[in-house]
């Protein structure tokens, strides 16, 4: 998708250039300059009359009329200098990448240098673009039959900069390995779950396994019987779909130490089982593994990019389903751990999945959890959309894991989990605990349930039921899966083991 080139004049000729331009830009210096004087001077008095905008994000394109060799020119507004991060101009370059499809503009010549100021360097802005330009342009391949012809794509982007083109052309890649990775953890979501069952999300996982080199391992029912994962094994009991339990290793150290272990919940369908949801709730209960497409896109990013770290994903894979086989509230089953569960309410089931996929981690040496799950409708209560609930039994991991979220732009809160909160999930008379202890904050006690089974292992649990999807278009994507976490996750063990 992307050429680097040096040499920038422009005296040739070219169907669409792309500078970037900061408000109250009182001389025009440099490329701005030239454009400037080729354009015959006007560029103020067009930015004065509104034609071309700076303002953050706006984009303004205007026809040349054979005054340039460049045909038209699409100005891309950053806002105030001091206002200028990596989230503005990665903001700025979605919309740049929409505009111009929506324009059927298929090359795009960017002149980098326009974009680059004291604090935010060449390499910044590179990885921006290679990461906006696939997530922007990202669409889910649907079913209808009378599908939207493949229309003209933006397949081809020239960066010209002065700056050290091997090091450009790198962020470009690293950036764009952020943002395929992302959007391949959108499709696992967006796909319907008759079309993603657990057995689909096994062979998505062996392949992505084959080609970054992965070691991989799919347990089958019978094995997990044997393993006595009785807590995946009771969510499954319903469905006609076998259970899988999936995992992927990859080493990137000489030793198989300072595992980090990443979980993703793969309900591939939550009907919520005999406690059923209301039929508006059942609606989008496909994306009830974005936990586990969370874990599978940080793995692709992982796998392309071959940080010095060790990785072991583990992905417990079911649909929650109903019949006269199925897991019932009363119900006590024993998890792997060994310790029984109490049943309360079957559509607290992610937590259940994610018991033994814990305590399996652990068996495969994770000396660091982290599980990401669409586990609650109370986190969404509690913070919307946009944010998403983490908690932790370790002040440090999570210091890490908000640093690395904070770099990719998806935030991340903090809920607690005190001993009050631990005292109602192990509240049973028949069992250790139980799996829904009540409404009131049901998102720390779904939390706190992980935590029993992690036990001392420096941990932090993600809760994306709000943020795995959103309703709207943004930015850096069309509405449906958002891939949130992929890109926390991989910036999380790529920057792991780093000194502050
Ligand atoms: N998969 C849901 C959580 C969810 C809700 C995800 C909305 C995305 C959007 C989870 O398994 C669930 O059903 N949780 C229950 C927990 C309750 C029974 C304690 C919930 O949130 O109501
Ligand atoms: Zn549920
Ligand atoms: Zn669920």
């Amino acid at each position: 998708m992307f050429t680097v080139k040096n040499e920038f004049t422009l005296t040739e000729s070219r169907e669409t250039l792309v500078v970037g331009i900061f408000e109250k830009t009182t001389s025009f210096e440099g490329l701005l300059g030239e454009v400037n004087t080729a354009l015959g001077d006007t560029l103020a008095s067009l930015v004065k009359e509104g034609d071309v905008s700076a303002k953050k994000g706006a984009i303004s394109k205007i026809h040349t009329l054979g005054k340039l060799e460049t045909k038209r020119i699409y100005f891309v507004g950053l806002g105030k200098e001091n206002d200028y991060n990596f989230e503005v101009v990665r903001s700025a370059f979605g919309k740049l990448v929409k505009a111009a499809q929506k324009a059927k503009v298929e090359s795009l010549d960017i002149a980098l240098d326009s974009f680059i100021t004291d604090k935010v360097e060449s390499v910044d802005v590179a990885h921006a673009l290679g990461e906006a330009a696939p997530l922007a342009t990202y669409k889910f391949a649907d079913y209808k039959q009378k599908s939207n012809e493949p229309a003209k794509e933006l397949s081809a982007i020239t960066v010209f900069t002065n700056g050290d083109q091997v090091e450009v052309e790198a962020a470009l890649t690293v950036g764009f390995a952020y943002g395929t990775g992302t959007n391949s953890a959108r499709t696992l979501v967006n796909t319907p779950g008759n079309m993603l069952t657990a057995t689909d999300l096994a062979n998505y996982a062996v392949e992505l396994a084959g080609t970054y080199n992965l070691e991989y391992e799919v347990l089958e029912k019978a094995e997990m019987e044997k393993l006595g994962m009785g807590a995946l094994l009771a969510v499954n009991k319903g469905s006609v779909e076998p259970p899988k339990m999936i995992v992927l290793k990859y080493q990137g150290k000489e030793e198989w130490t300072d595992v980090i272990g990443l979980i993703g919940k793969g309900i591939t369908y939550d009907s919520g089982g005999y406690s059923i949801k209301p039929k508006d709730g059942l609606v989008g209960m496909k994306s009830d593994m974005g936990g586990a497409a969370a874990v599978l896109g940080a793995m692709e990013i992982i796998g392309q990019l071959k940080p010095e770290q060790n990785v072991v994903a583990v992905i417990p894979a079911t649909d929650n389903m109903i019949s006269g086989e199925a897991f019932k509230p009363d119900d006590v089953i024993t998890s792997m751990s060994g310790k029984t569960i109490e049943i309360l309410n079957t559509d607290a089931e992610g937590r259940l999945a994610l018991a033994d996929a814990v305590t399996y981690a652990k068996q495969h040496g994770a000396n660091y959890l982290v599980d990401v799950a669409t586990l609650t409708g109370g986190v969404i209560v509690a913070l919307g959309n946009k944010i998403t609930g983490a908690m932790t039994n370790n002040e440090e991991l999570f210091e890490k894991l908000l640093e690395a979220s904070n770099e990719v732009g998806e935030m991340i809160w903090r809920l607690p989990i005190t001993d009050y909160v631990k005292e109602r999930v192990r509240k049973s008379n028949v069992a250790d605990m139980n799996n829904s202890p009540g409404r009131d904050g049901h998102a720390i006690f779904a939390g706190a349930f992980i935590g029993e089974f992690v036990e001392n292992t420096p941990w932090v649990h993600l809760d994306i039921a709000g943020t795995a999807t959103t309703s709207a278009e943004y930015d850096l994507g069309p509405a449906g899966a958002t891939g949130v976490m992929s890109r926390t996750l991989a910036a999380f063990v790529e920057r792991f083991g780093e000194e502050e």
